[in-house]
């Protein structure tokens, strides 16, 4: 018993020793990467105030009553604001220093910077320009990730959304059109509004009117990830269809500097018949590795939805049907904010529920510009 105690002891007696190198082991390379951080910052900071503050100001706000300012003809964005410093993704500000002011569409007062400074010195003054908004909850704009076709986006972007679904069915052929209105509100909120329209047979019919909700529970521009909690209310506008109740959540992942993978759960429950009720996971993995963002970016999506009841007899569905969209987003303006995705639904099981879908949606995300500028 006693050796015991004497031994344990000692281990313990030898525990300073070994905490000592553990903290060196951890705690030194995160020292130092805070010093290279900090010394980032610093030669960010020098490079702003010698190259851009004419222009942008101090604290990265124009002053509209300078002459040089008032001679651009446009007052540069306030980079003070935190609302605007954090939803423009770094990789747009980086192509704008780079290669100047019309490489995404601004003005060409804005110069280029990639003749005159290193590549080092663009990552120094962008993360310098990203401190600029102060601390804030803004989610940053490098979570804005691609719009899919089904798989619902967890980053709430002001934008108007037009897309057209066309589903081949023996005989019984079908075009939906969706009309998308999504704004911010406050510093994770968004509000949703959307319409269908149904045409089938020579007949033109409003199905739903959509209002809704969104709010980012969590998000990490260092992890590269976003959560969002959000509901719509599915208002029928026609006389056979049912209210719906559409709650979801979305997550947002950066995987690397290619790929990017977004998903959604999501319950459409049947407010009148709870047959009806579907369970709906969806998954879309994007390759993003393109220099501008008026480029092509494939993706590839997968569904799987749960119907709560399946049915019997011949008819009866399968547990999880699935489908899987392969699809394409193009920038259409320079800066990206207007843009198309087309792909095609197929199905990967029951395939009597249609032959197969093609989708074409047109995005203005109108928080970056109007739709007759960046192009
Ligand atoms: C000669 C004046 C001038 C100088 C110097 C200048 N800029 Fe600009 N900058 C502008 C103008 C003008 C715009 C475009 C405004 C527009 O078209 O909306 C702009 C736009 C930008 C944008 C895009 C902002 C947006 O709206 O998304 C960034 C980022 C930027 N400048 C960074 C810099 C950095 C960093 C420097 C220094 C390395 C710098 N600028 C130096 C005038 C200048």
């Amino acid at each position: 018993m006693e050796t015991t105690t004497v031994n344990s002891s000692k281990k313990w007696a030898r525990f300073p020793g070994v905490a000592l190198v553990v903290c060196m082991i951890i705690g030194l390379p995160q020292a130092a990467l805070a010093v290279e951080a900090g010394d980032v910052l610093d030669r960010g900071a020098d490079i702003f105030k010698t190259n851009c503050t004419t222009c942008h100001g101090l604290a990265g706000y124009p002053d509209p009553e300078s002459p040089l300012v008032k001679s651009l003809g446009v007052l540069p964005a306030n980079f003070s604001d935190p609302l605007f410093n954090s939803r423009e993704p770094s990789s747009d500000w980086k192509i704008v220093i780079t290669y100047g002011g019309p490489a995404l569409g601004f003005s060409e007062m804005m110069p280029a910077f990639g003749e005159s400074m290193s590549a080092d010195d663009i990552d120094a003054v962008l993360v310098y320009i990203k401190t600029l908004g102060g601390e804030h909850d803004y989610p940053d704009g490098d979570l804005n990730l691609f719009l899919p076709i089904r798989t619902k986006k967890a980053f709430p972007e002001d934008e108007w959304v037009w897309k057209q679904r066309y589903t081949s069915q023996d005989g019984d052929n079908a075009w939906r059109n969706v009309l998308e209105y999504e704004f911010r509100i406050g510093r994770r909120g968004q509000g949703i509004f959307e319409i269908t329209n149904e045409v089938q047979g020579g007949d033109t019919n409003f199905g739903y009117f959509e209002p809704g909700y969104k709010h980012v529970l969590k998000h990490d521009a260092n992890a590269g990830f976003i959560l969002t909690a959000a509901a719509q209310l599915g208002v029928p506008l026609r006389s056979k269809n049912n209210w719906l109740f559409l709650p979801y959540l979305a997550v947002g992942k950066i995987l690397s500097d290619k790929w990017t993978f977004q998903g959604h759960g999501r319950l459409k429950l049947d407010l009148e018949d709870s047959d009806k009720h579907v369970a709906e996971f969806a998954g879309i993995v994007h390759w993003v590795d393109a220099p501008r963002p008026r480029w092509v970016y494939p993706a590839l999506e997968l569904v799987a939805e749960v119907p709560f009841e399946r049915g019997s007899g011949a008819n009866q569905k399968s547990a999880v049907q699935w489908s899987v969209l392969p699809q394409a987003r193009i920038g259409l303006n320079k800066r990206g904010n207007i843009a198309l995705n087309a792909g095609v639904e197929l199905p990967l099981n029951d395939h009597d529920r249609y032959d197969w879908r093609a989708y074409v949606y047109f995005i203005w995300d109108f928080a970056d510009g109007g739709l007759l500028e960046g192009w």
